[in-house]
C-alpha cells in the first residue's frame, strides 16, 4: 500500500479515521483486508451526516470484500485464491483455474474428473437454439450474438434460473456456461463463413474441443500444434479474473438485483465489448495495421499520443503502475508461439518498437503507463487463426470463471444489498411545465 500522505500521531486511534466536516467531526471505522489494503468504511456516512462522497469512474472505492483475486498494482502481483498467476499460467489448466475461482481450492483428481465430465456433457446447443441464430444478420458483432445468446441459454435451462443456489446446481450452471459460450462462439464464426457447425467432441480437452468447433472442417479435421493448445490455454487462465473491473462489477450490479446467473454473466459480456475494457484487444491490432498500413514511424505515433490526439490502445491501466503481469507471460508466449509456427507477423515488431519506445519516454514514465494484457494478446488470437472480431468474444471465454465466481460470492454474501450508487444532481432546479404553444417552433 502506498504510503499516507500525513503521517498518523503515534497515539491515534489506528481503527478509525476522523472525518472534518463543516461544524462537526465523525469517526469512521477503517478496514483492512487480508494483504494489509486500507479502507475508510462510509457505510453509515450519509445517515450519520447528511453527506455522501464523490469518486467518478471508482478509482476509491471498494465496492464489495473479496477473497477471490489480488492484486497489486504497485508491484505487479496478481494471485488467484493466493496462487501466483505466473505458477498457474506455467502448470495449471484453464477448467482447473476455473473451479479454483469458484470454489477456492485447486480441485481434487475426482472433482476434476466429474467437473470435466460436466463439462462434456452440456457441449451441446439446444436444437432450438440454432433458430436463434437464424435471427441474426449474417454479419451480426459476435459479441452481441454471445450475450443475447446466454440469455437466450438460460430460457432452456428453467432448473438454473431459480432464486435458490448451492454448490451443486452453481457446478451444474458453470459447466452449461462455459462449454455453451464456446460452441456458441464456434457457432457464430462458422455462421459468417457460411460453413456447417461443427460438433464438439466429447473426446477432446476444453481448449482442443473449442479450436475444433472453430476450425475443423467436415473433410478436414483441424489437429492444432501442442504449442497452439498452450497459448490458448495461457491466454484463458490469465483473463479469467481480475477483481472488481468493468465488466465483474456488472456482474455484480446486475446479480445485486437478484438476477440469475446467464442474465448477470451475459451483462458481463456486453461491459467486456467496449475498447476501453476488453474491446482493447481488438483496438490494438486495427492500430497496429494502421501504423503498418500507413507506413508510419511508432515515433510520429507516441509523438501524437502526447499531442492528445491518439490514445495508446493496449497501454495503461486503472490498477497496474509499474507492469501487468499478465502482458509479460502473454509477450513471452507470443514471442515462443510465432518461433514454433515459423510465423513472422510484423505487427508484432510494430508492437515491441512502439512498446521501447513508451516505456522510455516521460510521458508513459509520468503517468505510469505500461503494456497491458490486451497489448500482445490480439497477436497471439491471430496467430492461432481467430477472425479480428473474435478476439473480445475470446477474452469472455476466459473470463465466465471470474463472472461466475464473484456471482456465486455476491449470492452467498450474507450482507449483500442491491447495489445502488448515490449522485450529486447538477440539473434545473424546480420548473413549471411549459405547455406546446408557449415553446415556439
Ligand atoms: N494512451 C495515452 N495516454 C493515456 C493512456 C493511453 N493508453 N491511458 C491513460 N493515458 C493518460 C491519460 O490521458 C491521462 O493523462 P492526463 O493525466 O495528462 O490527463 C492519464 O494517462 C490517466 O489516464 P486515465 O484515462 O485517467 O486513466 P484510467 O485509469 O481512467 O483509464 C484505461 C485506464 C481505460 C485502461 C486507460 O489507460 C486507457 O484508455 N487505455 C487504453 C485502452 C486499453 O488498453 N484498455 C484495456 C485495459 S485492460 C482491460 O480492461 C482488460
Amino acid at each position: 500500500m502506498p504510503s499516507p500522505a500525513v503521517p498518523a500521531p503515534a497515539d491515534a486511534d489506528r481503527s478509525v479515521a476522523r472525518l472534518q466536516l463543516p461544524g462537526r467531526e465523525v469517526d469512521l471505522p477503517i478496514v483492512v483486508g487480508s494483504e494489509d489494503e486500507h479502507g475508510v468504511g462510509i457505510g453509515r456516512l450519509r445517515d450519520q451526516t447528511g453527506y455522501i462522497t464523490v469518486d467518478p469512474g471508482f478509482g476509491n472505492t471498494a465496492a464489495c470484500n473479496s477473497a477471490i483475486t489480488f492484486i497489486d498494482g504497485e508491484r505487479g502481483i496478481l494471485r488467484y485464491r493466493g496462487y501466483p498467476i505466473e505458477e498457474l499460467a506455467e502448470k495449471s489448466s484453464f477448467v482447473e483455474v476455473a473451479w479454483l475461482l469458484i470454489f477456492g481450492e485447486l480441485p481434487t483428481s475426482d472433482q476434476l474428473a466429474g467437473f470435466r465430465a460436466l463439462l462434456t456433457d452440456e457441449q451441446l446447443l439446444h436444437e432450438g437454439m440454432r433458430y436463434h441464430f437464424e435471427g441474426f444478420p449474417p454479419h451480426g458483432h459476435p459479441m452481441a450474438m454471445l450475450s443475447a445468446m446466454i440469455n437466450a441459454c438460460g430460457c432452456y435451462h428453467p432448473e438454473l434460473l431459480a432464486p435458490e443456489m448451492d454448490d451443486e446446481r452453481l457446478i451444474r450452471a458453470t459447466a452449461t456456461l462455459m462449454s455453451k459460450v464456446c460452441t456458441i462462439a464456434a457457432f457464430s464464426y462458422k455462421m459468417t463463413q457460411g460453413r456447417r457447425m461443427e460438433y464438439p467432441d466429447p473426446s477432446l480437452s476444453y481448449c482442443r474441443n473449442f479450436l475444433h468447433m472453430m476450425f475443423s472442417r467436415p473433410h478436414r479435421r483441424h489437429e492444432p500444434p501442442l504449442q497452439v493448445v498452450r497459448a490458448l490455454t495461457k491466454f484463458l487462465i490469465l483473463h479469467a479474473d481480475h477483481e472488481q473491473n468493468c465488466s465483474t462489477s456488472t456482474v455484480r450490479m446486475v446479480g445485486s438485483s437478484g438476477a440469475n446467473v446467464f442474465a448477470s454473466v451475459a451483462s458481463g459480456v456486453c461491459a467486456l465489448w467496449g475498447p476501453l475494457h476488453g474491446g482493447a484487444n481488438m483496438a490494438v491490432i486495427e492500430m497496429l495495421r494502421q501504423i503498418q498500413e500507413g507506413g508510419d514511424d511508432p515515433r510520429s505515433i507516441v509523438a501524437k499520443v502526447k499531442d492528445r490526439k491518439f490514445r495508446l490502445m493496449g497501454f495503461g491501466h486503472r490498477v497496474y503502475k509499474n507492469f501487468d503481469p499478465r502482458a509479460k507471460i502473454l509477450e513471452e508466449t507470443c514471442g515462443e508461439l510465432l518461433d514454433t509456427l515459423g510465423v513472422s507477423d510484423p505487427l508484432l515488431e510494430i508492437a515491441r518498437e512502439l512498446a521501447e519506445i513508451a516505456l522510455t519516454d516521460d510521458y508513459f514514465l509520468e503517468r505510469k503507463l505500461y503494456p497491458n494484457v490486451d497489448f500482445y494478446s490480439g497477436i497471439i488470437l491471430r496467430a492461432i487463426g481467430i477472425p479480428l472480431n473474435m478476439f473480445t468474444v475470446m477474452f469472455s471465454i476466459g473470463r465466465v470463471p471470474g463472472w461466475i465466481a464473484h456471482w456465486y460470492e455476491l449470492y452467498q454474501d450474507p450482507e449483500r444489498r442491491i447495489c445502488r450508487p448515490r449522485q450529486i444532481y447538477t440539473g434545473s432546479g424546480r420548473r413549471e411545465y411549459v405547455e406546446m404553444d408557449a415553446r415556439g417552433c
